[in-house]
């Protein structure tokens, strides 16, 4: 059996997997098994974004290993308590490790319903439509996307979805059992939606104004994706409480949810944990992975933004099926007026990973590390694709 067919037989069936056999990879590039070199534009989901196998952080998770790999939260893991002060310090707050992005969220959540539990008897959670929060089912329940729905009914209740980037639909569903707003900056897997500074700022006073918690899940465009560590630096507005997963520590899992001000004191001795949550090899990449974003090195990567960002306006408008581009940083949207899947298809055949969310919109995700000749090369084969497509119509 060739490695498809075992994965077949012996793999739940959840993963639409592309015809890629990965052997190996470094920086922006991966190797297939037959030595193909492919350019990655998307990171592992925004998960490598210092690039595959980044120097620092191998050495950092290798020097941990070498001392132990678990020793259980019941006891101190310096590099443990070394990556929470650094993470606390960056938000000013305190921190929970978790080990993925859902679980990050189901902190915040859980935190969101305490905080309401013991302020009034309060529990409703206001989420947006197009979100995506998660696979846990509380998180699946905070995603306003029926899709994620189906089959699983019923699923935990109070949250109630508000349309992205529109204050009055929030106002309409905040009643006495509010406790909370949960909401992504740049919706990822809804399509690259990008939430507006002028809506964040009305939104942030109508928690404070309503003693609500305000939760940014910064999972996917977090950690330096749109050129600050923090995607809400880029706005002006802060949450009460942050979660990173995904590239914290560069692909080694680790999440985090960090909270401020009286969110920071919700919790007490034993209302959450997790046994692996904030494991000592991730937290030893996740402090590399800090210390290298330094903001010189995030205002390059932004340099570098801007560059895609104009070649793909002009492939705009050379090509009437992109619609528009979408996104923020190295976190962009094309969205087109087909279905993407055959470009995706078509990109990786001539050695370009990107990915296709929402049926039309191509997701491009490149690590932060990547050079304008790297943007040269994607443009170039995501041209010879358009054209390719727009013949064959
Ligand atoms: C915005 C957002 N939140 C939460 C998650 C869930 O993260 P994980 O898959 O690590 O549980 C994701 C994953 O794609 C995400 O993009």
């Amino acid at each position: 059996m060739n490695i498809k067919q075992v994965e077949d037989k012996n793999f739940m069936r959840v993963y639409k997997r592309d015809a890629l056999i990965v052997k190996k990879a470094k920086g922006q590039y991966i190797w297939d098994e037959k030595g193909k070199k492919y350019l990655d534009f998307f990171s592992g989901i925004s998960v490598c974004n210092l690039g595959h196998l980044n120097g620092a952080v191998v050495k950092a998770a290798k020097k941990q290993l070498d001392e132990y790999a678990h020793v259980s939260n019941l006891y101190y893991a310096p590099t443990q308590i070394e990556l929470g002060q650094a993470l606390a310090q960056k938000f000013g707050g305190r921190v929970f490790l978790a080990n993925s992005g859902a679980e990050a969220n189901e902190c915040a959540i859980k935190a969101a319903r305490k905080f309401g539990h013991t302020t009034g008897g309060r529990y409703e959670i206001i989420a947006f439509e197009n979100s995506f929060h998660g696979r846990t089912i509380m998180t699946l329940a905070a995603t306003g996307q029926k899709k994620f729905h189906e089959f699983l009914k019923p699923l935990p209740p109070k949250f109630a979805f508000a349309k992205f980037n529109d204050i009055s639909s929030v106002k309409k569903l905040i009643n006495k059992k509010t406790c909370a707003v949960i909401i992504e900056l740049i919706q990822g897997e809804g399509g690259l939606f990008t939430a507006d500074k002028h809506f964040l700022n009305e939104l942030r006073n109508l928690c404070d104004k309503n003693n609500l918690l305000l939760i940014f899940d910064e999972i996917q465009c977090g950690v330096g994706r749109t050129g600050k560590f923090f995607a809400f630096e880029n706005y002006g507005v802060k949450p009460d409480i942050i979660t990173l997963a995904k590239s914290l520590a560069n692909g080694l899992p680790l999440g985090a949810a960090i909270a401020c001000g009286k969110a920071a004191e919700i919790f007490t001795y034993g209302d959450h944990g997790s046994t692996f949550g904030g494991n000592p090899v991730s937290c030893a990449a996740a402090l590399a992975v800090i210390k290298t974003m330094t903001p010189s090195f995030l205002s390059k990567s932004l340099q570098t933004a801007k560059y895609l960002r104009a070649k793909l306006e002009e492939l705009k408008n050379k090509y009437s099926i992109v619609k528009e581009i979408r996104g923020m940083g190295l976190m962009l949207g094309v969205d087109l007026n087909i279905c993407g899947k055959d470009i995706v298809r078509q990109c990786l055949k001539k050695g370009l990973i990107v990915n296709c969310t929402h049926e039309t919109t191509l997701r491009l995700l490149p690590p932060l590390i990547i050079a304008k000749k790297d943007v040269d090369e994607a443009v170039k084969i995501l041209e010879e694709t358009l054209k390719w497509q727009t013949l064959k119509k």
